[in-house]
């Protein structure tokens, strides 16, 4: 045995205080967002089936919540409408009084330092499901953006910090940009959501905002899972267009496009951990199969040790408190 020639890794694993030394990634609070749902009515607290933990929330029982989320130290939110009436063309969506405007400018005035993003669609809004508007069974691009735009403006009217993109049409930063420039909003930036793929993991979120697409998919507009190099020429476009930050989305198993968008841009990288990432982990959770702990702070460390600067992620509170715990 005296010959032999190894390296010794595990001196710098023999202790608590040196593996915190030398440990490479961190999680802190100011790396989450916390997605929020809202609806019309009132003293709604409906719990989503298909996402335990997760809540439809109408606007008089937003500020208790508001309230914890930012006792708990997190200092963003992402805003999600889900109106009670739908049409052809998702009026509900930039509507000066739709249901999101009035929970973002209920948000800013007693919480001015929350940074309130706004998701920025049309699926949830519109009677057919789809994020753009449809003629014959299409869904067509161009005349998709006036209303993107429109949205985005009536968004920022109402006080929101960042403007969120996510309905994956051609353009949509550039028409968002030009139109939030146009009504003095130069300063608001876009959060886009540039490497959206079509996903299943997409499901239980669909059931929450009530925004299934009623007939066909959307495999027109969001990406084919299997492309890479697609990606560098979705996030590449938008930032030419004037993205501020780049979302990824999912998250879970796209830690490789997460990688190549950190490496190739600069501005700060979000990964979207989706409805389905936290679905299949809280029902192992539920079932007492898997430590949810244990595994919620590993995949998350995972995103970050792939390139993300944020996190978009349904765990974020509990996430808060573990951190506080420690
Ligand atoms: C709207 C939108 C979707 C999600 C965020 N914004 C759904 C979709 O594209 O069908 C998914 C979020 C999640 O699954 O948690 N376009």
């Amino acid at each position: 045995m005296k010959d032999l020639q190894f390296t010794r890794h595990r001196r710098l694993r023999n202790s608590d205080n040196i593996r915190s030394l030398v440990r490479e990634t961190y999680l802190h609070k100011e790396d989450f967002i916390y997605p929020i749902f809202v609806v019309e009515g009132e003293n709604i607290r409906n719990e989503v089936p298909s996402m335990p933990g997760v809540y439809h929330l109408s606007l008089d029982l937003l500020n208790a919540e508001m309230a914890e989320v930012s006792e708990l130290g997190i200092k963003s939110v992402i805003v999600f409408g889900v109106p009670k009436e739908k049409d052809e063309v998702g009026t509900q969506a930039y509507h000066e009084h739709g249901i999101v405007q009035q929970a973002i400018t209920q948000i800013k005035v007693h919480f001015p330092e929350l940074v309130v993003i706004a998701d920025t669609c049309l699926c949830q809004y519109t009677s057919h499901g789809h994020c753009g508007i449809v003629e014959e069974g299409r869904i067509l691009n161009d005349p998709t953006l006036d209303l993107l735009a429109r949205t985005a403006v009536s968004q920022a009217r109402a006080g929101a910090d960042i403007i969120a993109p996510s309905n994956m049409m051609d353009g949509f930063v550039a028409a968002i940009r030009a139109g939030l420039d146009e009504n003095g909003f130069e300063d608001v930036p876009i959060m886009s959501y540039a490497v959206k793929y079509s996903s299943a993991f997409y499901g239980p979120f669909r059931d929450a905002a009530h925004s299934s697409p009623q007939f066909g998919d959307r495999k027109t507009y969001q990406m084919d899972p299997a492309n890479r190099q697609e990606a560098l020429r979705e996030a590449e476009s938008d930032m030419l267009e004037g993205a501020d930050f780049l979302i990824v989305k999912p998250a879970m198993a796209y830690l490789d496009i997460i990688r190549d968008v950190k490496n190739n841009f600069n501005v700060p990288v979000v990964a979207y951990n989706v409805s389905g990432e936290y679905s299949m982990i809280k029902a192992a959770a539920m079932n007492g199969w898997i430590n949810e702990r244990e595994i919620v702070m590993e995949k998350l460390i995972g995103m970050k040790r792939a390139g993300v600067d944020l996190i978009i992620t349904y765990y974020a509170k509990d996430v808060a408190r573990w951190l506080d715990e420690k």
